[in-house]
């Protein structure tokens, strides 16, 4: 016999190709279903769903379903305890509150999804045409391990124009995002007991990153009055012999902040002290940015080529998520490496993704006209985000100056004890209460190593974003009508 939880998006994606060999019978009454069951000839499978009191199907995440799955004839036991590698990993908040959000939005239940990290706008047309055209004319094949010349080239010439950063093809490796560009990059250099320090609000992977390679994250805090930058003395501070990467990201997820030039140059004279320490740069926002703010490439500093793995991606600037391709830029050595990691991994990324890469470059300085437009529309949303919130008691802003996130300090909501819901006690329940009172999907703070706050992702319309706000505010006045006066 064999059992296993799963919740209600999964019934639908990971069951759905089982369900067409079973009969399959729903027991409802008029407002929740309550148990499925499935049967055939060789197996028996029933899924039953608890309601918790909730009145309605579409508070979800009060559902539990469980699978048993229990074979007619003989059984055998199975060992299903997994490696220790696997039980470090924490799974990514931001990904479930996504599938959360969904499920109830598939229930049917209006839910503003402001918790996913990826543009809404299509991939621009020119680069959604060279995917078409490289399919039609057959460039369908395995490209090399590391991404196709032509690809690497262009890279190496946009390296070179906007970030003023010098390097050879065979520096450059293309992979499936820049998720993977990063593992494979802290996987390469890191030996087991190894510190990767991390200022924290942190982009969700990068500890876990850490952990998968037997290294140990050190976050490094930062402060909401300070934009969340780091502070060069607290970095210097934590530096010993076993400090072999710091993970830099800006424009930064999930603050907005981006660093100065200056601020940098001081990280970098730091840097420089100490021969084992590498940089990993994350850039992967560098094009979504408001002016006067500017971006640094961390490896055009003074002595941090030789020392910076600089990552880099089509997902976040030109709406090409789904294309799933980034890359990584740094000294030869450490590139090599990681092309044997994915060599060995998933070999090179898709042919027809990487002709609509080439595309994406050839857009001009920057992506041209078609990002400028996307990047106007997240300044406005921006705008009106940062002077809605500014009108709330109790909320602190720190301005982002690029990506497309909102990192908002709701700390003097927590302590509440909301009827009909419970405590407010931190950013985990803040964002269920406002998914359930409100039902706008939010990120919690502590996913990014940061309590205190809360992620809204502002890739979303205008309209949508002056909606969640209202929603919010309402839900709000709840919570501080329950504090004493
Ligand atoms: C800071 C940061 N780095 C890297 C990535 C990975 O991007 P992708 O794998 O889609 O290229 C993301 C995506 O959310 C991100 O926010």
């Amino acid at each position: 016999m064999a059992a296993a939880a799963v919740n209600s998006s999964s019934i639908a994606s990971k069951q759905a190709p089982i369900v067409n060999d079973y009969s399959l019978r729903i027991h409802s009454d008029s407002h929740s279903f309550r148990s499925l069951s499935f049967s055939s000839q060789l197996q028996s499978l029933s899924l039953s769903v608890k309601n918790t009191g909730s009145k309605r199907v579409s508070y979800s995440h009060e559902l539990s379903v469980v699978v048993r799955a229990e074979r007619s004839s003989d059984s055998m036991e199975v060992d299903i305890s997994l490696s220790p590698r696997v039980n470090s990993v924490k799974p990514s908040k931001t990904v479930a509150i996504t599938d959360q959000a969904t499920a109830l939005a598939q229930a049917g239940v209006p839910v503003i999804r402001l918790a996913a990290g990826e543009p809404d706008f299509d991939t621009p047309s020119v680069i959604a045409e060279a995917g078409i055209n490289a399919i039609r004319e057959g460039y369908t094949r395995y490209t090399p391990n590391a991404g196709t010349m032509e690809l690497r080239s262009a890279i190496c010439h946009k390296l070179k124009e906007e970030n003023g950063l010098s390097y050879t093809p065979d520096q450059i490796l293309v992979s499936n995002g820049a998720k993977q560009s990063i593992l494979q990059a802290v996987l390469a250099v890191c030996s087991p007991g190894d510190e990767v320090l991390i200022p924290a609000p942190f982009w969700v992977s990068y500890p876990e990153m850490a952990r998968l390679a037997d290294a140990n994250p050190v976050v490094l805090p930062t402060r909401i009055s300070e934009n969340f930058l780091l502070d060069p003395k607290l970095l210097e501070s934590k530096l010993n012999e076993k400090s072999r990467l710091l993970i830099l990201c800006s424009p930064s997820n999930p603050t907005g902040s981006v660093y100065p030039h200056n601020l940098l140059e001081e990280i970098a004279r730091i840097v420089a002290k100490h021969p084992r320490l590498l940089v990993l740069s994350d850039e992967i926002y560098e094009h979504i940015i408001y002016s006067p703010a500017t971006h640094t490439s961390f490896a055009s500093l003074p002595g941090m080529w030789d020392r910076t793995l600089t990552v880099n991606g089509f997902s976040k600037a030109f709406a090409m998520t789904g294309w799933r391709l980034g890359y990584i830029a740094g000294p030869t050595h450490f590139v090599s490496a990681c092309n044997k990691i994915q060599s060995q991994f998933t070999s090179g990324a898709s042919s027809i993704s990487q002709k609509a890469a080439v595309a994406a470059l050839g857009l001009g300085y920057a992506g041209g006209e078609a990002v400028s437009i996307m990047v106007k529309a997240f300044r406005e949303r921006r705008d009106f985000l940062v002077k809605s919130f500014g009108e709330l008691n109790g909320v602190k802003i720190s301005e982002p100056q690029g990506a497309f996130y909102l990192f908002l300090d709701f700390s003097s909501y927590y302590g509440v004890e909301v009827d009909g819901f419970g405590l407010i006690s931190g950013s985990e329940s803040l964002c269920r209460y406002l998914l359930d009172k409100a039902q706008v999907a939010l990120v919690p703070g502590d996913a990014f190593g940061d309590d205190t706050c809360i992620r809204i992702s502002y890739a979303a319309a205008l309209s949508t974003l002056q909606a969640a706000v209202e929603r919010i505010r309402k839900a709000l006045v709840h919570i501080k009508s329950a504090v004493p006066v």
